[in-house]
């Protein structure tokens, strides 16, 4: 099969692109718009659907995954044209080509599309609630999936983070070894995602020819935590030296209502593809180390 990666540029689909690296069964096309340096990447935008079109035709495309998104939260409240344009009409776009070719889309998705008011782990058949443009918009783009008539998985997933791009591990790991004290919110709780897990995840499934098994699934590492219970930890990896005052989320003015509660229950994604998840804590530390072998 040939497998079209988009947004593979961004932190998921790097983690993918290393997953695969050292070849697989099928064949993996990378594309995005942004460019990395000494990275082949072909050029696709996912919101230009004539684009992407002939790009499934002439690369023969039989699967999509799609990481492209407008991924900043803050910045999407006053920006809804593109957050939309990017959430939901790039899905649409990819949906609506799978359908006409016979394709199977994989999309990702967030825990953003609920609202935080769920006092347990979140279930995929639990209410959605978003309270943000961002979680809106890709909900949205859920609800464009679904409505297309192609074969699809969606993964929602949550506080994702790789050694790639700006994420909460990276300005945790830099600001802890930079400053005396800074302070994090304690009232926040949810399980990280090392991107490198999930994109196991997802190599699994193709390659292990589960791509039949369609729906929604609940992916994030096991565990839980709070921001300031990741922030002492990816400090303690780290041998930094930092005080971590914990501190309530309305300390911090925001845009956006963030749930306080953010846990997605899992069971359904192992028990339907038959795989284990490794718990937040040792996955920080497999990341952390990562990033120490890039800085060297
Ligand atoms: N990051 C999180 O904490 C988090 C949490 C839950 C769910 N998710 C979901 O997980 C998925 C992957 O997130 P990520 O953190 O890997 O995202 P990311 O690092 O921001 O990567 C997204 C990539 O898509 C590219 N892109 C932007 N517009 C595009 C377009 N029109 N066509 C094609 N590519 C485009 C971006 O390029 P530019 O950099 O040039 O814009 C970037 O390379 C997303 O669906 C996101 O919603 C993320």
């Amino acid at each position: 099969m040939n497998i079209l990666v988009t947004g593979a540029n961004g932190q998921l689909g790097t983690a993918l692109r290393r997953e695969v690296r050292g070849g697989v069964g099928n064949r993996y096309i990378f594309s995005d718009i942004s460019s990395l340096p000494g990275v082949d990447t072909l050029y696709l935008d996912i919101t230009d659907k004539t684009a992407v079109s002939l790009v499934c035709e002439s690369e023969k495309v039989d699967v999509v995954v799609n990481c492209a998104a407008y991924v900043d939260v803050e910045k999407a409240e006053s920006d809804l044209a593109m957050a939309s344009l990017l959430n939901e009409g790039g899905p649409a776009n990819l949906a609506a080509v799978c359908a006409e070719r016979g394709a199977t889309l994989v999309h990702i998705s967030t825990d953003y599309v609920f609202g935080g008011d769920i006092p347990r782990p979140i279930k995929e058949s639990d209410p959605v609630s978003p309270t943000g443009v961002y979680g809106a918009t890709k909900l949205q783009g859920e609800r464009a999936v679904l409505s297309s008539g192609c074969r699809y998985i969606i993964f929602r997933t949550a506080w994702l983070y790789s050694p790639w791009g700006k994420n909460f591990v990276k300005t945790m790991r830099t600001l802890t070894a930079q400053r005396r004290s800074i302070s994090v919110v304690f009232d926040q709780v949810g399980s990280p995602t090392y991107a490198a897990d999930l994109a196991a995840c997802i190599v699994h499934v193709i390659e292990s020819g589960q791509l039949d098994k369609q729906g929604i699934y609940h992916y994030s590492n096991e565990g839980v935590c709070s921001w300031y219970d990741f922030a002492c930890a990816i400090r303690d990896i780290a041998g930094n030296k930092c005080d971590i005052r914990p501190c309530h989320s309305d300390e911090y003015p925001s845009k956006v209502k963030r749930p306080s509660y953010s846990v997605l229950d899992k069971t359904l994604v192992k028990k339907s593809f038959g795989i284990t998840i490794p718990h937040w804590h040792s996955s920080l530390k497999a990341c952390m180390a990562q990033i120490d072998k890039l800085c060297k």
